[in-house]
């Protein structure tokens, strides 16, 4: 019997028929060789070598994906209090980094996604008569929730008010700022050690508004002090309609692992949706704390300095049971020249200066990224950047036109 190699070589192709001798052997060599080719060894290496790769990142897919029961609960809409909101991925609030420009940016990717202003302090707002400039919503920015801090509940109700007449569809309140000039002041995570002033805030403020109040806090003071599940049904029965739920203490700051097993504990004994957040920095990241915790959603932070797709690439997984193709470097420097710009046109130079610290995180893990990280680090205009990052467009796009880091 004729094996496949045999019919290869000794089989005449059609259009060799009718040729002169010499051309007919020449081509018949080069057929020769063709065919011969299809069976070295080396391409059989390569053919072994793609079965691998394409097994390997089947079971990466397979590891990312979550339970089928826990992803038809996470398809469904996220209902917190009268508000129904079509994304399970939240973009959290940062200090200094979640202003309309940013968060314009993470809305590109996810229209769907709640998003959060930076926080804002309530006492400033009735001390200084004015409205902070941090409660600025675009008009037709939605879903958006805006945050405040402070321990005064009476404060607190008044800047809620405000909130709303800016345009917010939920108020969240922080009680989980670790920072010294907040917690001196009785404000952000010293809150976990007063909780009677925590449910008088929530009350409060559920009765000043219309719309949902949510609170996000921490798991305790330390790690001889975590009462977080107590903490948590005050509030929950004080009127708080969802608990973001950051999984370190107080003590650990932003340093460590975040302790998701807290957030399942948490879960388990509430009625309103609990929302993960911690080191959800991709989307397995986002799929395992999912599936560990049970959780109703997870908020992004620090994963989404200089990479505001993370929270779309999220929803798109929960969404579609897909992981998405991460931009490539390009892309994402373009990104970084539109926050540029945006920042330059809602702040000026102050805009410039914001933006030094945005333009070193776009560049982060970039192969030779120190070299643009300084000379972004130190930018003076608006005009100056854009040519700096069309340069680093075009060196990476030489480099390997369609690569990504993620
Ligand atoms: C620069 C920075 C600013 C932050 N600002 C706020 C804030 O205004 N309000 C808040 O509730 N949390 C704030 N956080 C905490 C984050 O929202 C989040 O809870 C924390 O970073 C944990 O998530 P991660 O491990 O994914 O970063 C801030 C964190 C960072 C790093």
């Amino acid at each position: 019997m004729q094996g496949f190699q045999d019919l290869c070589i000794h089989s005449s192709p059609a259009w060799e028929k009718g040729l002169g001798d010499v051309d007919a052997q020449r081509l018949r060599a080069e057929w020769e060789t063709v065919t011969l080719k299809w069976d070295a060894p080396h391409l059989w290496m390569r053919r072994f070598a793609l079965i691998v790769l394409l097994s390997v990142s089947f079971l990466i897919e397979m590891a990312i994906s979550l339970s089928l029961t826990r992803h038809r609960q996470l398809t469904a809409p996220l209902q917190i209090g009268s508000m129904t909101v079509h994304s399970r991925v939240l973009q959290s609030p940062l200090s200094g980094v979640t202003d309309r420009v940013f968060r314009r940016l993470v809305r590109r990717y996810a229209p769907e996604s709640m998003l959060y202003s930076e926080m804002v302090k309530a006492r400033e707002i009735q001390h200084l008569q004015r409205l902070s400039r941090l409660m600025d919503v675009d008009a037709d920015e939605t879903p958006i929730s805006i945050q405040l801090f402070d321990c005064r509940p009476d404060f607190m109700a008044a800047a809620a008010r405000q909130a709303v007449a800016q345009g917010a569809d939920t108020i969240d309140i922080n009680m989980g700022c670790p920072v010294n000039k907040v917690t001196r002041k009785g404000g952000g995570s010293s809150l976990l050690r007063q909780p009677e002033v925590a449910v008088e805030i929530v009350r409060t403020v559920v009765q000043a508004v219309e719309i949902p109040v949510t609170v996000k806090t921490r798991l305790g003071w330390d790690e001889t002090d975590i009462n977080i599940l107590d903490f948590a049904r005050r509030l929950e029965d004080a009127g708080a309609q969802m608990l973001t739920l950051h999984g370190r203490t107080r003590a650990q700051g932003y340093q460590g692992e975040a302790c998701w097993e807290w957030i399942a504990r948490v879960k388990a004994v509430l009625s309103i949706p609990v929302i993960a957040n911690g080191d959800i920095t991709s989307v397995a990241a986002a799929a395992r704390c999912l599936q560990m915790t049970g959780a109703d959603g997870v908020m992004c932070a620090r994963g989404t300095l200089g990479y505001p797709f993370l929270v779309g690439e999220i929803d798109q997984f929960l969404k579609t049971g897909r992981v998405p193709v991460a931009p490539d470097l390009a892309t994402r420097l373009a990104c970084a020249q539109d926050h540029l710009r945006g920042l330059w046109e809602y702040k000026g130079q102050r805009g410039i200066y914001q933006a030094r610290k945005h333009m070193t995180w776009y560049v982060r893990g970039f192969p030779g990224a120190g070299e643009w990280r300084d000379r972004l680090a130190r930018l003076e205009s608006v005009e100056a950047g854009c040519r700096l990052l069309d340069e680093a467009i075009a060196h990476y796009q030489t480099l390997a036109p369609t690569a990504s880091l993620v």
